[in-house]
């Protein structure tokens, strides 16, 4: 796999490279970030091997990240229309105003002229509703992007950090109105966080969301530079101190992430992206990296195909307890398929339970 072995993006014709540039780390204004030299060196690193999705957002370093995207895509003229650029709208970066931030049709149209100025461009490729707010009325919301992809400032919607039902729900109203799709679903998902395989992952299967993980080493716990072992007197935490450090219930998969990395020769965010990305449903995922040298360590996965043998280890290691009803429907599932009653293509056989069994 490359960085131009291209993926469409859900149900949509839209091409991104297999990883997706993160720029959470991009300007300085957090204190733990990349300086904005550092930042434009990564971008250039990853766009010269081919790479297309760049991922950001109007509140990274309160506008900074997309400043320094803005900054380097103007710097090369050619080179914007040829990136899938994506920001997210959400967060309020006016004090004071109730309406700077937040999906309703005044502050997205506000905060999507911000990022336009922040990125020096006339549209965005991928539009994402960053979090969730429940008071807002989904028609409203939707029918804003609507009319964003009309005027062409944006081409695709994308939803992050959304409960499932309520994207579920803002994704049919769309269709039924005929209104821009929800294209792509960013959430947090890694061998440390599973929970989206619940209710978000399934559903975007089914809807034909492209689905892009982020934190896919969990801040830098599956990167190699924490385990059991080593992490006894540690006292700095991840990201400058305002990431707490992995919990007791983190280590068994830690471990497992730098014993699987031993045994295979590479390095232990390699095996953590390389899982991510090879789960069912994922489009692209969101590498995040501060430094030059924690870029290459990450662009690394993209090599590694992990043996099935390391793979299951890691999923068992990690198998998340799901929400009601995931586990009642895996058991109903087997039932019904045994007793012949469900759709999926399996021949029907009499259910084991009731063979024999008087039938009224
Ligand atoms: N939609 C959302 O709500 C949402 C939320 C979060 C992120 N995102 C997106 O997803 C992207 C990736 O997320 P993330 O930053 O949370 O990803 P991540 O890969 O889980 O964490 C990145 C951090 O891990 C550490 N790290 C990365 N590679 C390393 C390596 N090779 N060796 C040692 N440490 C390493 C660094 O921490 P240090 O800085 O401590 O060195 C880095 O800042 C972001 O840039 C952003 O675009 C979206």
């Amino acid at each position: 796999m490359s960085l131009s072995s291209y993926v469409t993006l859900g149900r949509s014709g839209l091409r991104i490279s297999p990883f997706t540039l993160g720029t959470m780390t991009f300007g300085d204004d957090h204190g733990w970030g990349s300086s904005p030299e550092v930042s434009k060196e990564i971008l250039a690193a990853y766009l010269d091997r081919g790479g297309n999705s760049i991922d950001t957002a109007n509140i990274y370093t309160n506008g900074h990240s997309e400043t320094i995207v803005g900054e380097y895509l103007a710097a090369d003229a050619g080179r914007r229309d040829r990136i899938v650029l994506g920001t997210k709208f959400f967060w309020n970066l006016h004090l004071g105003d109730p309406n700077g931030g937040g999906p309703s049709r005044k502050a997205i149209v506000h905060q999507l002229e911000d990022s336009l100025r922040r990125l020096r461009t006339d549209h965005v490729d991928l539009y994402w509703l960053h979090n969730f707010d429940p008071t807002t009325p989904v028609e409203e919301t939707m029918r804003a992007l609507d009319d964003l992809m009309v005027a062409g400032k944006i081409r695709y919607v994308g939803f992050s950090d959304v409960p499932a039902w309520a994207t579920a729900e803002a994704a049919t109203v769309a269709r039924f109105r005929g209104w821009v799709p929800v294209s792509a679903l960013q959430v947090e998902y890694s061998l440390l966080e599973r929970t989206s395989e619940g209710e978000l992952i399934p559903m975007a299967q089914a809807m034909g969301m492209g689905v892009l993980p982020w934190g896919p080493l969990k801040s830098g716990f599956l990167s190699g530079k924490y385990g059991s072992a080593i992490d006894a007197d540690r006292v700095d935490t991840a990201r400058g101190g305002l990431v707490g450090g992995p919990r007791a219930e983190h280590y068994p998969v830690i471990d497992a992430v730098n014993g699987v990395a031993a045994e295979l020769g590479v390095s232990a965010a390699a095996v953590a992206l390389s899982w991510v990305q090879g789960r069912p449903g994922v489009t692209s995922t969101l590498l995040g990296a501060r430094t030059r040298e924690q870029f290459e360590t990450n662009l690394a996965a993209m090599e590694l195909v992990l043996p099935e043998e390391h793979r299951s280890r890691l999923d068992a290691v990690s198998a998340p307890r799901l929400d009601f009803p995931a586990e009642n429907n895996a058991v109903i599932g087997r039932m019904a398929r045994d007793g012949g009653t469900t759709v999926d293509g399996v021949p029907s056989r009499a259910y084991p339970g009731l063979v024999g069994a008087k039938v009224y």
